[in-house]
């Protein structure tokens, strides 16, 4: 029974409608209190539109005869509530506004209506197979939850999710972690056959580690491919750093200085060549330093790589390695809460971007997607050690299949050259009016209502506009399957411990 049409009410005429972009309906078959929601899909059949014309509920009205004249109203009502003199309640109804998105051709696409549904047109609920459809949902894709006031799982299309990069904007609070742990646990349960990529996560807050937590039921247990990393074993191979790297680093440096540094490094390199052995920065450094180079040039350069050697984060070679590390099917998570420079947060990211790029540029990691919390920090609208490499990836990365996923709680602080290329987004609940109008002016798919909407999401609901899907929907996220990160504790239960006060 689940796929056959259920009569909900019927086309109205009414003052400016029907036409091809709104119309409004009464609902007839009323089974319980609330028969229709906004926001929900519904389905006229039409006989001047050739095939079924689908539609979204933009509003919902009721409205009674008996409660039109206030002074009617007040009068009776002193004798009484007005429904035990008259049958009022027999005399309510319920309109509802909606907005056409197409109508489904004979052929199962989704095209635009140039012609309204007619007075009397019978509307039924759109069908689970109706909106797989006209959303562009595919079955075997990515489980974010359920479509919100329908039964209908929201399962995107991997390579429509991630061929564009993707976006998470909310408030703190909102679910963006949450909803990214579910993200996270569907790439993981696919199957080779269903085709698989790596992921990498940048944890700035050690919130995912709990994914590799083991635990008694398989299918909470993402134990076996997930691999932790923690922030102070990590460390960038000097040997693998080009002049154009450390000029990323340090972006004081000029062109003359870069060229100087590239003759040292092709030295270095030439020297490891025949030796068979890795050199660090100290070597480097003491290379500048018997280097001709013009003394204050030198000086300067000196300068900067003792800065770059305190960071502690060079060494011989990479930890971990990265063409060893990233693999199919697997999630990769650096854990940087122990690190607290921002600035070596930002190396950090930089050197990982860049390698894992030019690594699938050569095909040796499978395809991978790169999810970075607090992007507000990495790619911001000014200047960031890690801003150009990100710049780079969200431009070319598609054509490489290496995808990002940017997370942040600060949208209008994001490069909008980055922000302009996640061509999927997803919304949690955003209350800031700058972050909203940033939103509504960055992506033509986010209409007035859609906006208002986003302001009163409750937490773990989500608007998906974009690449990801034929139209915008908004989503009930699931309930993740991996246990939830320990739940931080009170002011109390902190300030009892500070004291010792705890049992
Ligand atoms: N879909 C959901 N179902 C159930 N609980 C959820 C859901 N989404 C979020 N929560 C809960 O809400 C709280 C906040 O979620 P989360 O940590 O994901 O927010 P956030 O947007 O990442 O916030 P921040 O910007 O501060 O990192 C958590 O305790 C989480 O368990
Ligand atoms: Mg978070």
């Amino acid at each position: 029974m689940k796929n056959m049409k259920k009569l909900i009410g019927t086309v109205i005429a009414a003052r400016d409608s029907p036409t091809p972009s709104e119309f409004k309906l009464v609902i007839t078959e009323i089974e319980n209190s609330i028969p229709l929601r906004k926001g929900q899909f519904i389905a006229v059949e039409s006989a001047d539109v050739d095939g079924m014309l689908i539609a979204t509920v933009t509003n919902i009205m009721k409205t009674n005869r008996y409660f039109e004249s206030a002074e009617a109203v007040k009068e009776y009502e002193r004798s009484g509530p007005l429904t035990t003199i008259f049958p009022a309640d027999r005399w309510e109804y319920i309109l509802a506004e909606a907005k056409p998105m197409g109508r489904i051709s004979p052929s199962g696409r989704l095209e635009r209506v140039t012609f309204p549904p007619g007075p009397g047109d019978r509307v039924f609920l759109a069908t689970p197979e109706m909106l797989l459809q006209v959303l562009g949902l595919d079955p075997s894709g990515v489980n974010l939850g359920k479509l919100l006031h329908h039964d209908v799982p929201v399962t995107l299309n991997l390579t429509r999710l991630f061929q564009k990069h993707v976006a998470i904007l909310a408030i703190s609070g909102a679910g963006k972690s949450y909803l990214t742990s579910v993200l996270i646990e569907e790439l993981l349960m696919r199957k080779p056959e269903q085709g698989r990529v790596a992921v990498v996560i940048l944890d700035v807050h050690g919130e995912y580690t709990s994914l590799a937590t083991a635990s008694d039921s398989t299918k909470s247990d993402f134990s076996e491919k997930t691999t932790v990393i923690n922030g102070p074993y990590i460390q960038l191979g000097v040997p693998k750093l080009t002049s154009y790297n450390f000029a990323s680093f340090q972006s004081q440096m000029s062109y003359v200085q870069i060229r100087e540094l590239n003759k040292i490094i092709k030295k270095l390199r030439g020297m490891s060549g025949k030796t068979g052995k890795p050199y660090d920065l100290n070597e480097l450094i003491g290379m500048i330093e018997q280097s001709e180079m013009n003394p204050r040039t030198k000086e300067a350069m000196m300068g900067w790589f003792y800065d770059l050697e305190s960071t502690q984060l060079f060494g011989f070679e990479e930890h971990p390695s990265l063409k060893e590390r990233i693999r199919v099917g697997e999630a990769t998570i650096f854990d940087l809460r122990e690190i607290i420079s921002l600035r070596k947060k930002q190396i950090i990211v930089n050197y990982l971007i860049n390698s894992l790029f030019n690594l699938r540029k050569r095909g040796e990691i499978p395809p991978f997607v790169f999810i970075l919390e607090e992007a507000h920090q990495f790619c911001p609208e000014g200047p960031a050690i890690s801003k150009g490499i990100i710049e780079t990836i969200a431009r070319e990365g598609r054509k490489f299949y290496a995808s990002l996923v940017l997370i942040s709680q600060r949208p209008v602080r994001l490069s909008t050259t980055v922000l302009s290329q996640l061509n999927s987004q997803i919304y949690l609940r955003i209350t800031n009016p700058y972050d909203l109008k940033l939103i509504g002016q960055s992506s033509e798919m986010v209409d007035k209502a859609s906006l208002d909407t986003i302001t009163t999401l409750n937490v773990g609901e989500a608007l998906i506009v974009g690449n990801a899907v034929s139209h915008p929907i908004f989503v009930k996220i699931r309930n993740r399957y991996s246990p939830s990160p320990q739940i931080s504790m009170s002011l109390e239960e902190i300030a009892k411990k500070y004291e010792g006060k705890s049992p």
